[in-house]
């Protein structure tokens, strides 16, 4: 197996992934990651992964990086920035560099959806076409809305003031970063996933009103859902620590959420890893109940 390079090593999936690779067995030396910051990886370089120093806005720094890897994880860069400059970037220093295959994580879309998020959907389509376009094989893995930023869009103190969120019914399979991480350390150590696009959900969906039910038969008092404007969503979030940047992204997501955008359940993550993923139910006990003694 030739080197395996992981992107955005100092956020949670980059980590995770890294993290992963080693409980697959996968060498130490024939690892290696990508940060900005190499004091954010000294975890990291304590196992024995090479830390490279790098910036998606920085090409020469890629190139010297990427020298020598075979296949190199591409960890989407943060909304509200420049992501298309990074993504393309990185994509041709991967193929410049002698890098053969390329992993990349979309967020989820709707087979002829019109639903588009700002700062995400855009970007996305645009990273796969540039992709696509580059001659690189490629593993898409198209990513549900993370689980764990589910209890901040709902609220922390949930279990006091309810769920309140815009209406809406529609359903949304989360899936935790460690459950979508072990996916990619899946196709990043395996054969057999090339020039394929994987649609990465838990299971089983839930709605507002479900995630409610859950709260309520965890804590053993009802958790009412409430319906909320957009606008009060916005001035709830703002109000509980969100920036006023993040707090209508927030709300984009909630809109997704209601509109059933990411309501597929399709095993492949449950196959890829060979479990089952967590559930909402069992990572909103681990949130909601820490501390709690039942
Ligand atoms: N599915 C979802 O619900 C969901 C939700 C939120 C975000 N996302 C997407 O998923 C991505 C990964 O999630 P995460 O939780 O792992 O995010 P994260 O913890 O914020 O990690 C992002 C990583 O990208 C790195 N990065 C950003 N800009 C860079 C640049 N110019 N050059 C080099 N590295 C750069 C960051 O480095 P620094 O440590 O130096 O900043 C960090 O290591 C996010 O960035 C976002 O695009 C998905």
């Amino acid at each position: 197996m030739g080197k395996l390079l992981v992107t955005g090593a100092s956020g949670h999936v980059g980590k995770l992934t890294l993290q992963n690779l080693l409980k697959r067995k996968v060498p130490a030396n024939k690892l290696a990651a990508l940060v900005r910051d190499p004091s954010k990886a000294t975890d990291l370089a304590a196992l024995g992964i090479a830390i490279h120093q790098g910036d998606y806005m920085d090409p020469p720094s890629l190139l010297k990086a990427f020298k020598g890897a075979e296949k190199v994880q591409l960890t989407s860069t943060h909304a509200f920035t420049d992501r298309k400059t990074a993504h393309a970037n990185v994509i041709d220093a991967a193929a410049k560099s002698g890098i053969k295959h390329i992993v990349y994580m979309p967020i989820a879309r709707k087979e002829h959806s019109d639903f588009v998020m700002k700062q995400v959907t855009d970007e996305d389509i645009f990273t796969e076409n540039k992709v696509l376009a580059s001659g690189l094989t490629y593993t898409f893995l198209m990513h549900p809305p993370f689980l764990n930023t589910l209890p901040p869009f709902i609220g922390m103190n949930a279990l006091d003031t309810g769920i309140r969120v815009p209406a809406g019914d529609g359903k949304t399979a989360p899936a935790t970063r460690e459950d979508l991480a072990e996916a990619h350390a899946a196709v990043l150590s395996q054969d057999g996933h090339e020039n394929k696009s994987y649609i990465l959900t838990g299971d089983p969906a839930v709605s507002y009103a479900d995630m409610a039910a859950i709260l309520s038969k965890i804590s053993g008092k009802k958790v009412p859902l409430v319906t909320v404007s957009d606008q009060e969503y916005i001035e709830i979030k703002v109000a509980s620590g969100f920036p006023a940047i993040a707090a209508p992204f927030a709300l984009g997501w909630v809109k997704g959420y209601n509109r059933g955008e990411w309501d597929s359940v399709t095993g492949d993550l449950e196959r890829l890893i060979g479990h089952k993923p967590t559930t909402t139910e069992e990572y909103f006990r681990g949130v909601y109940l820490k501390g709690a003694s039942k």
